[in-house]
């Protein structure tokens, strides 16, 4: 009997073609312009499924990891799996994989752009040239902040917040720009201390002393609004605020209300609380740069992760151990033990 991989979500082509040439009997769903499919469609399709191959923008609730006690596994799509009830996962037996490293160097390319528009106000300034609004000298001028160390000489400190991969490869852009930085991650505490250039700061000293504070961690309970109204207060009126890890990590009413009243100086967000809904307020202020979620958007980093999560996919389809295995324990437990051996 064919076994079957459920893919409710528009994948890249050449995860797609993989997909085509394995042996598995290939379900995939979505809306001709790539929508999601709503949450009893996917427990439908997952109820059939061996395999479940889903999206970090795909929400895995509860109530769909439930419709199939029996499934071999879950392959994200994503290096972050927030979106996946992963507690009744392993309860259940389950094995989840992610997609790290493929995109880390292209989430950090977006990061320092986003700091670098922010600090130098391209869009605003894009916007204001194309419209017509430049008239010539006398015109606004958009006074930015440096990212080097400026006419002055005097050099600026990144704040990191999560130092995994993409936290450190953020941090060696920062080199060329010959920042100080600061790192606040405790489980990497001794990591921070031992790489060079870098120094390790407690969350409330590396917001007091940090130009540019940019967020790299994952979101769970302990990241949950980390930086809330409490963390924007001990920030410089100057500092610039980056996120490109995940929404709920900044309280974002908090924000508004801190950009709003100059508590900090600007914020540049890809991710944000409610995706793809922004705060009342936030996209009336002219101190932020807002994208849609497109830190991992490029031809080659996007195709990438379709063909490592397909590779997972295909691993736990025969029962083998993929690669990128995030619960771990899974592999020990009876009811995994139970599935396997049937
Ligand atoms: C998404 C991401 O995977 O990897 C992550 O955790 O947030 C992104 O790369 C991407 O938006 C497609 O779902």
């Amino acid at each position: 009997m064919s076994r079957r991989i459920f893919v409710p979500w528009a994948m890249p082509e050449i995860g797609k073609a993989m997909l085509m040439k394995s042996r598995a009997e290939i379900a995939f769903l979505h809306g001709p312009s790539g929508e999601l499919p709503d949450v009893k469609e996917v427990m439908e399709g997952t109820r059939n499924a061996d395999v479940l191959l889903s999206a970090a923008i795909l929400p895995i609730p509860k109530e769909v990891v439930m419709a199939n006690p029996n499934l071999w596994g879950i392959a994200n799509f994503g290096v972050g799996y927030n979106n996946i009830d992963i507690v009744s996962a392993t309860e259940l037996g389950i094995p989840v994989t992610n997609t790290p490293g493929v995109l880390t160097e292209t989430t950090a390319d977006l990061a320092w752009a986003l700091l670098m528009a922010t600090a130098r106000k391209i869009p605003q300034a894009r916007d204001y040239t194309v419209s017509g609004q430049w008239k010539g000298p006398g015109g606004k001028s958009f006074m930015g902040l440096d990212i080097g160390p400026g006419g002055s000489n005097r050099p600026k400190v990144l704040g990191i917040i999560g130092f995994g991969n993409i936290g450190r490869a953020v941090m060696r852009r920062s080199r060329g720009f010959r920042m100080k930085v600061r790192a606040y991650d405790p489980p990497m505490k001794e990591t921070i201390e031992k790489t060079k250039g870098v120094e390790y700061r407690e969350l409330g000293d590396l917001l007091r002393e940090s130009d540019f504070v940019t967020l790299h961690c994952p979101l769970t309970e302990e990241t949950h609004h980390i930086i809330g109204e409490k963390e924007l207060d001990l920030m410089k009126p100057t500092a610039i605020l980056i996120n490109t890890s995940r929404g709920p990590v900044v309280d974002e009413e908090a924000l508004v209300s801190a950009l709003k009243k100059g508590t900090i100086a600007g914020a540049g967000l890809d991710v944000y609380e409610r995706e793809p809904h922004l705060s009342p307020g936030l996209a009336k202020l002219d101190n932020v740069v807002l994208l849609p979620h497109i830190g991992s958007a490029t031809e080659d980093t996007r195709g990438q992760m379709a063909v490592v999560a397909v590779r997972n996919a295909v691993a736990m389809l025969k029962g083998k151990r993929p690669s990128n295995i995030v619960n771990p324990e899974v592999f020990e437990s009876p009811e995994y033990l139970r599935k396997v051996k049937l």
